[in-house]
């Protein structure tokens, strides 16, 4: 069974209401863009837009919050939790990205107990993973994304609306890409480890995506390899190029 292309785009910390109309009306604008059945498009705008951007997005598009609590919602100051995206009907979370990783010191652990938590409230989670350039040049580039996807895979029992995104720090904003063989030989080792480590089914079903200076210049050579599923995209989700990438699912 083919895995379903996947592409997200991730805001980040970016937009205005004028901003984020233009761009959704050029995304709402989008002719020939694949079917739902051949890539599934997620959107994550910064939070206090996501109502806008539920109200004006083409319904065949969906909707991720970039982050979540790692808990039930309470007493947690300037925190959002998953029940609040559950309320929305908002169906996706971005988990475990590298600037939370770096910016508020999110664990491996930490981040897996979202991953969890997410999942009980019934969200799709796309999990970042991914290592410095140091880890890189050092030859831990495996090892780190293994301990990082590890720790998840210790809590994490039902991995249907798991999608694991492998984003190399140095390739995130950077506009240095990883190449095509650099991005497959990481996601062949991650799928790899789910075989050896969870199970074939969760390997052969889990998709992949490539986060890391992606554009409409590389997406296609980027997407060919065998274990790339999809795409986390920063900067480029931003632009109209965001329709060139999502037609590269073809
Ligand atoms: O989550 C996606 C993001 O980290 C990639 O950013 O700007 O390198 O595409 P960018």
């Amino acid at each position: 069974m083919p895995r379903k292309f996947c592409v997200g785009g991730n805001w980040k910390c970016n937009g205005t209401v004028e901003e984020i109309k233009k761009i959704v009306n050029t995304l709402n604008a989008a002719a020939d863009v694949p079917g739902e059945d051949v890539v599934e498009v997620v959107i994550g705008p910064p939070f206090v837009y996501i109502p806008l951007v539920k109200s004006i997005l083409r319904p065949d598009f969906a909707i991720a919050g970039q982050n979540c609590w790692v808990k039930k919602g309470g007493a947690f100051t300037g925190e959002i939790s998953a029940e609040m995206f559950k309320d929305l009907a908002i169906p996706w979370v971005i988990l475990g990205h590298s600037e939370r990783r770096a910016l508020c010191g999110e664990s491996n652990e930490f981040v897996a107990d979202k991953v969890v938590y997410a999942l009980s409230q019934g969200l799709k989670v796309m999990a970042c993973v991914g290592e410095t350039l140091q880890q890189r040049e050092s030859g831990q580039t495996n090892d780190v994304v293994a301990a990082q996807t590890k720790a998840i895979a210790d809590k994490v029992k039902d991995w249907k609306n798991v999608v694991i995104a492998y984003e190399p720090v140095w390739a995130i904003g950077t506009g240095k890409v990883a190449t095509p063989a650099q991005a497959q030989e990481v996601h062949a080792a991650l799928r790899s480890w789910l075989e050896k480590n969870v199970s074939s089914d969760v390997a052969s079903k889990t998709r992949i995506l490539y986060g890391g200076s992606v554009t409409a210049a590389n997406c296609v050579e980027i997407g060919s390899q065998p274990d790339v599923d999809g795409f986390l995209v920063g900067g480029a989700a931003l632009k109209p190029e965001f329709v060139d990438i999502i037609k590269a699912a073809n």
